[in-house]
């Protein structure tokens, strides 16, 4: 795969269609050109304490100290939406279309604010999920993936994803091994279970059966969680730094 053609796809009403990493996936935003930008996303993916956080921050280090800049973009962090978002949440008042248009407005938000700014002026963006979370979540709750897919045109297609993969059993000792079950992790909105344990386990089930199907269908470079910390950390810098290298590498110029 060579570094400006790698391909993802997102269905739109007329199939699936290839998009170019860098570029928006569907309708974009009209009054944001963003061709040429020598920035690149790279997403980290995957379900609630799987660890990405903890592979990010070695990341980013690691991408400092070879002097690049680094940008890192969150989950339902921007300033604008976090509070609302947190407020729904708290309040339990998110139906299941405000909470896909309230992520997706956090997103156009970041995307707007930090993300396409970043690219501009060359930064790496490390976003801690991208839209296939979003995609994974309304999925689950039944809403139709054409439409949430087609929502996403705005958003750009990442350089790389990397897709943590983990199974349910490791996941949930993980889980009660660092910070516990939360209510919105557990699914509980979906009256899953009878109790926030079998909940968790229905709903994380549900989640990353969403994830395996996108995996194809959008270039996921999936890695296997349930390894240490420092073997995954070990594989995803030397994906990087073969993509770094490919991506800087002068074009060869071709023959008349
Ligand atoms: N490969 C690993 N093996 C064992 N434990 C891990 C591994 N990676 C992370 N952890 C531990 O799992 C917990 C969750 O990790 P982390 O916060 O990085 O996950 P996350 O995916 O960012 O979670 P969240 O969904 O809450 O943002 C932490 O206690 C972390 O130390
Ligand atoms: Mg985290």
């Amino acid at each position: 795969m060579t570094t400006n053609s790698s391909t993802s796809s997102l269905v739109d009403e007329g199939g699936a269609t290839e998009v170019r990493a860098g570029s928006y996936y569907g309708y974009g935003i009209p009054y944001l050109p963003i061709q040429g930008y020598p920035g690149k996303i790279i997403a980290i993916e995957g379900t609630d304490g799987v660890g990405r956080s903890t592979q990010i921050s070695l990341l980013r280090e690691w991408l400092e100290v070879q002097g690049y800049g680094v940008v890192e973009t969150g989950w339902t962090r921007s300033d604008l939406m976090q509070p609302t978002i947190d407020l729904a949440k708290a309040s339990n008042t998110l139906n299941k279309l405000t909470f896909v248009l309230l992520y997706a407005t956090d997103f156009a938000d970041r995307l707007e604010k930090e993300i396409i700014p970043a690219l501009k002026a060359g930064f790496i963006v490390l976003s801690d999920r991208y839209i296939f979370t979003a995609l994974a979540r309304a999925g689950v709750r039944g809403v139709d993936r054409t439409w949430v897919r087609s929502l996403y045109g705005f958003a750009i297609a990442p350089h790389l994803v990397f897709y943590l993969k983990i199974d349910e059993k490791t996941l949930i000792r993980r889980v009660l091994q660092s910070r516990g079950m939360d209510y919105w992790e557990s699914g509980m909105d979906m009256k899953l279970g009878d109790d926030i344990y079998e909940s968790f386990r229905a709903y994380q089930r549900s989640l990353l059966r969403e994830y395996a199907s996108m995996a194809d269908e959008f270039g996921f470079r999936v890695l296997d969680a349930r390894r240490k910390v420092d073997v995954i950390q070990e594989e995803l810098r030397r994906q990087i730094a073969a993509f770094l290298a490919e991506s800087e590498s002068p074009t060869p110029v071709r023959p008349e």
